[in-house]
């Protein structure tokens, strides 16, 4: 945290918005849009990217020994580190997060320049989380597995601020705003916080 005689130094934050499905027409991925909206209100700058352009193989540890972690995942782990913030939104698969979520941060986790801490793409910056899912309990397993992959797994901050998303299939209207108000605020109060947090983060 950037201080200066006892002030804290607030600056303007980047904050990476990744959801976590690549399905075409995916709740998730406008919910992402949605919330890359809020943080740009809230005065972030945002960069909201698609897995689709980091394909990654199922991680298995033997191609590591045999070829170091794939571009896409240095790439990716260059992009957390370029950012202080991060929002991330999945689907439930199975009352958890998908493969795709999954297989992504434990690729991302298996790269390290020498001498690094571990898991330093995780730390010095603040996540926040989200799920729009099919059934009526709103993804929360799917949060709940998220947050302990990335709190327990990876050592990152996570705010208690989250959204939830039940009945994704209903739940937009045709501009692809959220149409229950109490959803539509639980977003807008995680991205401001993400924002106050992240800028805070040196
Ligand atoms: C393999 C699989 C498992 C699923 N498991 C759940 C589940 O546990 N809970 C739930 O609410 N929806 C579940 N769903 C439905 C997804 O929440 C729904 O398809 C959602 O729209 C996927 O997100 P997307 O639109 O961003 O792709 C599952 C879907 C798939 C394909």
């Amino acid at each position: 945290m950037p201080a200066f005689a006892g002030m804290t130094i607030m600056t303007t934050p980047k904050i990476l918005v990744i959801p976590g499905s690549l399905r075409t027409g995916s709740h998730n991925a406008r919910l992402a849009a949605l919330a890359a909206k809020e943080l740009a209100l809230a005065e972030a700058e945002v960069t909201r990217i698609s897995l689709e352009d980091y394909p990654l193989p199922l991680f298995d540890a033997d191609l590591v020994a045999a070829a170091g972690p794939p571009q896409p995942a240095v790439q990716l782990k260059q992009m957390l580190l370029a950012h202080q913030g991060v929002f991330i939104t999945s689907p439930e698969y199975s009352a958890s997060v998908t493969p795709l979520i999954k297989n992504t941060i434990d690729w991302i986790s298996r790269v390290r320049d020498p001498g690094e801490p571990t898991y330093a793409a995780f730390k010095g910056r603040v996540f926040a989380i989200g799920s729009a899912a099919a059934s009526s309990g709103g993804g929360v397993r799917s949060l709940m597995a998220l947050r302990q992959i990335l709190e327990l797994g990876c050592g990152a901050l996570v705010i208690p601020e989250q959204v939830s998303v039940p009945r994704a299939d209903q739940a937009f209207d045709d501009m692809d705003n959220l149409k229950d108000e109490s959803a539509a605020a639980a977003l807008k109060t995680m991205a401001r916080r993400l924002v106050e947090l992240a800028s805070v983060m040196s």
